[in-house]
Formats: C-alpha cells, structure tokens, sequence
C-alpha cells in the first residue's frame, strides 16, 4: 500500500516505518521537525536497505499538519494514498496543562486539516495514534477496550479522547448516509512505549531532561543526570510504585503494519489496546535495567507526581484475536535496546 506517514521522523514513527518498509510497503513522510531530525529517517533508510536494496529513499516533506496549502501541494505530488498513519501531534503531559491552546490547536487542528485535504483527494483510510491516557484512572486492571473512557485529566489526553470521538463520527456519518466509500479508522491506543531498534541506530531522542522513566533512567546510566526520583513509593501495588504496561517500540510498530491490514479489510472502525498484557513497576523497571545492562541506577523515593495513577495495564487480547498481533519483547529486552541507543547515541541524533 501507498501510506503516508505524519509525525514519520518522531520515536514511534520512524520504528513504524522501517517496519512498513521492511513489510513491503511504499511510503512519504510528512513531518514539521517541531519534535525530530531528519536524521532518524536517514538511519531508517539504512536499516531498511539492509533488507530492501530496492528502496533509494524515504520521501519526506517538511510540513506542518496545520498548514492547508502545504499538504495540498505534498498530495499532489504524490500517487494517490492508501491509508495514512498519523503520529504526528505534541504529547508532553506537563507541557499540556501550561500550553493547553497550543495543545487544542496543534493536535484537533492539525488533524481536522488533514482528514479535511485527506478527504478531498479520496483518501479515507487512517490509522490514528491513541493512548491509554484516554482510560483516565482505570476502575480495573487489565483494561480492555470498553473500560470506561473519557475522564482525562490533563488537555494533552483530552486531544486524544476529542479525536477519536470526531473520528468515530466520521466514520457513523458514512455509515448512516450509505456512502459508498466510507472512512475506515483504526484508533489504537498505545501503553507505554520504550525501548529502540535492536540496532541501536534510532530510537527516542527526547529535547532536554526527559520526562518519562527509560529516557531517564538511560541517561542516569550515561552519566547525563545524577539520580532517578521515583514518583511516589505509596502507591497501592506490590512495591508501593507505580506500575505501567511497557511495549517494545518495534512491537508497537509492528502493531500498524497489522493495523493496516484491518483497514485493507475494510475494517470501519476499529479500537484495540496496544499493550503487553503485563503491569511492571518503576522499582521493576530499574532493577531489569540493572541486570540487562550491568549499570546501576542510583535512586531515591519522590513525591508523587501529580495526575499520576497508580496502576495501568492492558488486555492485548482484542489485538490478537483480531489483528492477529502480539508483543513479542520483554521488559529485559526493551531496557537492552534502550540502553543500546541511549549508550552508542548520547547525545541523540546531535553529533
Ligand atoms: P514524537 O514527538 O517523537 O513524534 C511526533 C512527531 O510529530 C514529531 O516528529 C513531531 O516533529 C511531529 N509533529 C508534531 N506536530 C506536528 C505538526 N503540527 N505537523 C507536522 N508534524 C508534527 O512522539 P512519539 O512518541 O513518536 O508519539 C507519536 C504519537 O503517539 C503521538 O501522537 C503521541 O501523542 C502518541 N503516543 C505516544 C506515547 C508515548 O509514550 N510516546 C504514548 C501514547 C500515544
Ligand atoms: N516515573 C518516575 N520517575 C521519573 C519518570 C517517571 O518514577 O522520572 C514513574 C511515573 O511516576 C510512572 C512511571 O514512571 O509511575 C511511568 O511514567 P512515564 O512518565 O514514563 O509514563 P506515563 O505512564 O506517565 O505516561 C506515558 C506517556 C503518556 C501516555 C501514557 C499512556 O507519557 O503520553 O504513557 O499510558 F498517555
């Protein structure tokens, strides 16, 4: 299939499209740099023609969703899109809650400018980048997809929990009228990501101190910061921590390129948690890092963090009964690969 990628130089993005290349797909990549470099997709290239001597470029565009003209001129220039995978949009929860109409604006704007270009040019196929932050504090563990929804505490998951409702609309509307080509929309809400390709050529390259645990415990390995703070050690779970399902990126990846057959299928909509299946606390998270690496990871226990849970984990069964994915990585597998990138690229994509 012919697939656009928005947001294709991020994290999650470029792991996707090696994978989508790697499957035999054709892809452009849209993206405004606003949270990459170019150099992720260069090294993505790399990759792929390790296994597809035949691709002599990832087509790239720099362009801001939100720019109308811009992706106009991108869909011209290119053969009619398949489906379009859209990771492109801002995520720092923190950074929500001070900025919230830059969040609103870049994230429900830019992606009512893209399904609108997208629509005029016949294209109503998209895979869109959820996340389990639309499950607020989950009455329940595991979460399944029909676990209550919709109780965001922050704008940035609010972004989230607002398009999949007009994506779901979308696709009602079509329904309802009998359109004839009606939007199939894959939501897939994804848990939480760490980890790099194997390869340790790209992976997460986050701008100034990290806000999420991998990123930071690597770069307390590195040598970049002096100590973890673990949020909270008070907690209702095994160990007082927190505890969160982590995925591999590659399996993440891989999650779309399954996703894509659903929507080759003619799949309407569809939801699926993209999960593991498998809560970890942060105190499990260190001491994995510990034994996979050989690098201690000096800590010490913090307050809470506001707007924190305590506990989320997935059901994945929805995925693997329908898609027909699983992940495949364990959490000694993801701290590997973290700390691979993080160790041969410590300063990120910068020289
Ligand atoms: P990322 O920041 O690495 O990637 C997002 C990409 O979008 C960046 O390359 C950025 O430059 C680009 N971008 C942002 N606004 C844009 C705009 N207006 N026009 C064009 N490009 C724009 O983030 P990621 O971790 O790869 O996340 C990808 C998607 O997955 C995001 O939508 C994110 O909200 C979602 N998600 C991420 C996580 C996570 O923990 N990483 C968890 C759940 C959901
Ligand atoms: N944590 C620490 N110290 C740190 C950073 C994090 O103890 O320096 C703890 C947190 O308190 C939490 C766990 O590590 O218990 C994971 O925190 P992250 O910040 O890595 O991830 P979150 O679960 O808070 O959120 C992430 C993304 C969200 C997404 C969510 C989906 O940042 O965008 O996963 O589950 F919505």
């Amino acid at each position: 299939m012919n697939i656009l990628v928005t947001g294709g130089a991020g994290y999650i993005g470029s792991h996707t499209v090696v994978e989508l290349l790697r499957a035999g797909h054709d892809v452009v990549v849209a993206d405004n740099l606003s949270n990459a470099s170019e150099e992720a997709l260069k090294r993505a290239l790399t990759l792929v023609r390790e296994e597809r001597p035949d691709v002599k470029e990832i087509p790239f565009h720099l362009v801001d969703l939100r720019d109308r003209a811009g992706l106009e001129k991108l869909f011209a220039a290119h053969d009619a899109f398949d489906c379009c995978i859209h990771f492109a949009g801002r995520k720092a929860v923190g950074e929500s809650v001070r900025k919230p109409w830059e969040y609103y604006e870049n994230n429900v704007g830019g992606t009512l400018t893209l399904l609108d270009v997208m629509r005029r040019h016949g294209c109503k196929n998209l895979i869109f980048s959820s996340s389990a932050t639309v499950y607020g504090d989950p009455s329940t563990v595991p979460i399944t997809e029909e676990c209550p929804k919709g109780r965001c505490t922050n704008p940035y998951g609010w972004t989230k929990w607002m398009l999949e409702q007009i994506l779901t609309d979308l696709h009602a509307a079509d329904e309802a009228n009998g359109d004839p080509k009606p939007w199939n929309v894959v939501l897939l809400r994804y848990f939480n990501p760490i980890g790099a390709h194997p390869s340790g050529l790209i992976g997460e390259d986050p701008d100034g101190i990290p806000n999420n645990l991998m990123p930071y415990i690597t770069q307390v390995a590195v040598g970049k910061l002096d100590h973890l703070n673990v949020f909270g050690g008070d907690y209702d779970t095994p160990d007082g921590t927190g505890v969160r399902d982590y995925i591999h990126v590659v399996d993440l990846a891989r999650g779309h390129v399954k996703a894509l057959a659903a929507v080759e299928r003619g799949c309407g909509l569809a939801v699926y948690n993209l999960g593991t299946g498998r809560g970890c606390s942060v105190l499990e998270v260190v001491h994995a890092f510990e034994e996979a690496t050989g690098v201690r990871i000096p800590y010490e226990i913090a307050p809470r963090r506001p707007g924190d849970v305590a506990a989320c984990w997935s059901s994945p069964e929805k995925a693997e009964r329908e898609l027909g994915w699983k992940a495949e990585y364990g959490i000694a597998e993801m701290c590997r690969d973290a700390w691979n990138w993080q160790s041969r690229n410590p300063n990120g994509y910068k020289a």
